[in-house]
């Protein structure tokens, strides 16, 4: 595997996400976006994009924010995907609608050497948590930001508040050993979840106005599909999908019927809805 030019500290993140996270993400890649999309119509909905804007979306993943931003600049605008992702960043190329006004970056955000105030807004639904040394990240992404540009992004709050992510690795847990343990501010899903933290990194990397807002969401993981669908999306991404992975057939299989019976109490038709608790964090350049 080659990974892109990156700081060293990342290189655990990079690996995950040029091996199985890649993989897992690119084969979910359809289920992913019908299951986030409400949090890139938040966001788009807070963002105020204009005709003509310049957008950087850090960690682009699959490509599904940055053509929802294309569709808001036009073609006068511009969007910089950025992704440590080899195979996240080839799924996004493969996806882009022809003549979107899109590039993507395969580099790690800490260290591209951004054009100085080449955009005016930066942008993530949840690319900005996995990077070691958060406010050495954003003070070089800050570097492409105008004078005045703003910053928009999602990210999850405390894996309590989100069963979304949590309830099928709980379920899990009753069969199968536990997953290394993750520090609250080690790089992952829930490194941005404490407030205090999101305002220092930010403020640190020369930041103003910081706000966060929560939100709280019903995520439909079965995509309208029923409980099976439910069971073989959670089976296949998120933490329980790790802490699976090569199990004893008989423990899976446990897990599994488990994992089922707590999804069945959340069936309502055929959506399976979890609740998901974010923050959506402004902050402006100056
Ligand atoms: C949870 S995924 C979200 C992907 C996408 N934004 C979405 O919502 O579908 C996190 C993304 O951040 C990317 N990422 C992690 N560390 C990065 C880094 N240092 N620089 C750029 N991207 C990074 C990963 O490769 C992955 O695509």
């Amino acid at each position: 595997m080659t990974l892109p030019a990156m700081d060293d500290r990342n290189t655990d993140q990079a690996t995950y996400w040029n091996g199985l996270g890649g993989k897992h993400w690119t084969d979910q890649q359809k289920v992913q976006d019908a299951v986030l999309a409400p949090v890139s119509k938040i966001l788009i909905d807070r963002a105020g994009i204009k005709p003509g804007d310049r957008i950087l979306d850090v960690g682009c993943g699959c490509g599904a924010t940055s053509f929802d931003l294309a569709k808001q600049t036009g073609v006068t605008g511009h969007i910089t995907g950025i992704d440590i992702s080899a195979p996240m960043l080839a799924r996004a190329r493969e996806l882009t609608p022809p003549g979107a006004p899109i590039e993507f970056v395969l580099a790690d955000a800490t260290v591209y050497a951004f054009k100085p105030a080449s955009v005016n807004m930066l942008f993530s639904r949840f690319g900005v948590m996995f990077f070691a040394e958060p406010e050495l990240s954003f003070a070089n992404m800050r570097k492409a930001l105008a004078p005045k540009g703003r910053l928009i992004f999602a990210c999850w709050r405390t894996p309590r508040e989100n069963p979304m992510l949590m309830l099928a690795l709980q379920e899990a847990y009753k069969h199968v050993p536990k997953l290394p343990e993750v520090k609250p501010e080690d790089p992952g899903p829930f490194s941005f979840a404490s407030e205090d933290r999101v305002k220092k990194v930010l403020g640190d990397a020369g930041f103003s106005s910081i706000a966060l807002e929560s939100a709280d969401l019903k995520f439909d993981i079965a995509v309208g599909q029923g409980l099976d669908a439910a069971l073989t999306t959670v089976l296949a991404i998120g933490p329980a999908s790790r802490a699976l992975q090569d199990q004893p057939p008989d423990l899976v299989a446990a897990a599994t019927k488990s994992i089922r019976e707590a999804l069945a109490t959340h069936l309502i038709g055929n959506q399976v809805l979890l609740g998901g608790s974010i923050w959506i964090v402004t902050a402006s350049n100056g």
